[in-house]
């Protein structure tokens, strides 16, 4: 059986029936979707013929894409940019840093892992002129969402399975604040790009990765023991123009 083919037509004939659909139908067909994705991921589907996962695998993840409005196509990997973020100063870094710390009692467990939310100083900068006119300039326009979580891995055995995130964190800027290493193997970020090998990503601390979280698979392997991560993630939602 022609698995890519069938796969090629399924993702074209959803593409077709999502157009039809209202928002809310759409977002659960993407949620549909999504999970779909997860699940083979996360090895939830090992009796499942290889072929046959690889084709479900595809379908899913080249249709989120396509379900989504804006840049997407213009980002293969779902990548927009990784590495020292010009956007954010040494003093924005050390005052999320420092307000990172000191939210840390307050963080609630999120699966596996800890997120604390409403910090004022991490809101203020995701809404900052800097940040906003870089997001612009590269994905066309976008809205915040006022979402700022801190997230923290600081235990043995957290992490993160394979998903795509909501709405409120459609885009997404994840900063590295702090990355102790512990005694075992680093807990890495993967993103799962469709058609791709997976991307590993070590991000350092005050290494910012600007991605489309919601239609790219990607997960955070587990801490081992002694190992600390301490990140900020900034949310926001695409409009649908690019610009050109
Ligand atoms: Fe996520």
């Amino acid at each position: 059986m022609a698995y890519a083919e069938e796969t090629s037509a399924l993702v074209q004939r959803l593409s077709e029936l999502s157009t039809d659909l209202t928002a809310a139908e759409r977002e659960n067909l993407k949620f549909l979707l999504s999970m779909a994705a997860g699940g083979v991921l996360s090895g939830h589907a090992q009796k499942i013929p290889e072929p046959l996962r690889r084709s479900a695998l595809g379908t899913t993840q080249r249709t989120l894409p396509k379900l989504l409005a804006g840049a997407r196509e213009k980002f293969p990997t779902g990548i927009v940019y990784y590495g020292l973020a010009p956007f954010l100063s040494d003093a924005d870094l050390s005052a999320l840093d420092e307000e990172s710390r000191a939210f840390r009692p307050a963080a609630e467990r999120f699966m596996d892992h800890y997120v604390a939310s409403g910090a004022p100083t991490a809101r203020d900068i995701s809404l900052s002129p800097m940040v906003l006119s870089f997001l612009t300039e590269n994905v066309g326009e976008i809205a915040p969402t006022r979402r700022a979580n801190y997230l923290y891995y600081d235990e043995p055995g957290l992490g993160i399975d394979p998903h795509v995130d909501k709405d409120e964190f459609s885009l997404n800027i994840l900063t590295m604040l702090e990355h102790r290493a512990g005694s075992g193997q680093r807990s890495e970020l993967i993103l799962h790009p469709p058609g791709q090998d997976a991307i590993h990503l070590h991000l350092k601390a005050g290494e910012s990765l600007i991605f489309f979280a919601d239609s790219v698979t990607h997960q955070r392997t587990r801490t081992t023991a002694d190992e600390a991560i301490r990140l900020v993630s900034f949310g926001y939602r695409t409009l649908g123009g690019t610009h050109e």
